[in-house]
């Protein structure tokens, strides 16, 4: 079959979880993938920390390199992968001389796109070169293609997603089994989910990171980590899920984008979302994502978030694209269309609050909260006071009207002064999706 076929030649640099997936989908699939594509796609270079680890799978037919740098000035290389990881460092080295050389660039690498995506995209573009990166966004869900080619007719102006698959995971855990945040973290843990660095599940980087990657796709902007608001996980507690629950709701770690005359809005942060919204549903290890454009209406993606397959189907897709000649802008359209649009800050945020209160039971503490709130208008939709807990403390729940974001947080500065407040007030947003 593979006769007459012209023969692609890849290197991929690391070979972890996702570049040893590659292999097996390119080695396993490959008179498929041949058909499709009208080449051979051939794997000719690889490179690692550890040349002798097992990795499950037969690399003794590639060239190995120590340095995965070399392959930016093989002759023969057409496409380098980069599936090492890191915003800098070899990962970026390696994109920067690979393009520079006119190679196409695929990676998994959302770091290295949220942080140097326009830089690289330009650079890609002056060298005639493709960068491609749909396995760096939700995992198995093809959303960059999708964004930039399904929905390319649409004016888009709003998107937001579940996506992280750890943080998932431990908010449907936390409901699943009633325990509370540090068990479940422990457990998550053992399980291998977390990150090297648990900061960036749990504090809503690597949702940051995937959030400037979209917000590039669906509205042209250049992408914009640095003006992405992050907050995490790490204050929700078991009596939050159960209020939220009790209120119709349930707790999402979501990534919001919108673009507006306000500016470009981009949010990573734990919501309330209403229990009739399809993401509510979205559990465990998944992602989802929600894209509005003014013809299409409201679409829904979900799909694995990350693990060896999905992630490495994601990358195989984007090879296969450049094996069919499609070369286009990585961003979907040219850089010098790319807008360089101005943040839109959270404080300005108008919208419903679920504010939870640990304070001392005594007389005249509803009161001074109450105070606080009114001197800042606002106002209270409803107010939830269970029995006490064993210590004579309570937990209070409230829920806002809409409001404005500084109004809200101002009110709750002052709350979080009052003698009779044990555990800092918790906002989380309620977005009514
Ligand atoms: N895992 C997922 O589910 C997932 C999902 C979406 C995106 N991603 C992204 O995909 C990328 C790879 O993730 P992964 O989970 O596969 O990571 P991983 O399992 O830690 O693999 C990283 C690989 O890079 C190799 N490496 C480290 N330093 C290197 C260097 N200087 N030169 C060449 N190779 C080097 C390692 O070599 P050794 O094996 O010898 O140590 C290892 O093979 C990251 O950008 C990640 O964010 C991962």
């Amino acid at each position: 079959m593979s006769k007459n076929k012209k023969t692609l030649k890849i290197a991929i640099a690391g070979l972890g979880t996702v570049g040893a997936g590659v292999v097996k989908i390119l080695e396993n699939n490959k008179d498929m993938i041949t058909s499709r594509t009208g080449r051979v796609i051939e794997i000719v270079a690889v490179s690692a920390s550890n040349r002798s680890r097992d990795r499950g799978i037969d690399i003794s037919g590639y060239d190995w390199a120590d340095n995965a740098l070399d392959f930016a000035s093989r002759d023969d290389v057409e496409i380098v992968v980069e599936l090492i990881g890191g915003s800098d460092g070899v990962a970026a080295s390696l994109a920067k001389q690979s393009l520079a050389a006119g190679k196409s660039f695929v990676t998994a690498n959302k770091a290295l796109i949220a942080h140097h995506g326009f830089a690289l995209a330009q650079t890609a573009q002056d060298h005639n070169a493709a960068l491609k990166f749909e396995a760096a966004v939700a995992g198995g869900i093809p959303i960059i293609k999708s964004i930039g080619e399904g929905l390319a007719a649409n004016n888009l102006t709003r998107l937001c997603g579940i996506l992280n698959g750890t943080t998932n995971y431990m908010l449907t855990q936390m409901e699943a089994t009633g325990k509370d945040y540090s068990e479940i973290l422990e457990e998550t843990k053992l399980l291998g989910y977390l990150e090297a660095d648990p900061s960036l599940d749990l504090d809503g980087i690597d949702a940051g990171h995937k959030l400037a990657i979209l917000s590039s796709v669906a509205f042209g902007v250049k992408t914009d980590f640095a003006n992405v608001y992050m907050e995490g996980i790490r204050r929700i507690k078991l009596v939050d899920i159960e209020y939220a629950k009790e209120l119709g709701y349930r707790i999402k770690l979501l990534g919001i984008a919108s673009i507006s005359d306000a500016g470009l809005e981009q949010r990573v942060h734990p919501c309330l979302v209403p229990n009739a919204a399809p993401i509510a549903h979205v559990d465990d290890g998944f992602n989802a994502v929600v894209v509005e454009g003014d013809f299409v209406g409201r679409t829904f993606f979900e799909g694995r978030g990350a693990g060896e397959g999905p992630t490495a189907s994601a990358v195989v897709a984007d090879i296969i694209d450049i094996a069919r000649g499609h070369n286009g802008p990585a961003f979907f359209i040219p850089c010098h269309d790319m807008k360089d649009v101005p943040a839109a800050s959270i404080s300005n945020r108008y919208g419903p609050y679920y504010i939870r209160l640990h304070v001392e039971e005594k007389p005249g503490v509803i009161a001074d909260i109450t105070a606080a709130l009114r001197d800042k208008n606002v106002s209270l939709h409803i107010m939830l006071q269970k029995g006490s807990e064993q210590d004579g403390s309570v937990y209070v729940v409230m829920v806002t009207h809409e409001v404005r974001e500084k109004d809200v947080m101002t009110a709750l500065d002052q709350i979080n002064a009052l003698s009779s407040v044990i555990d800092k007030a918790l906002a989380i947003r309620i977005e009514n999706l």
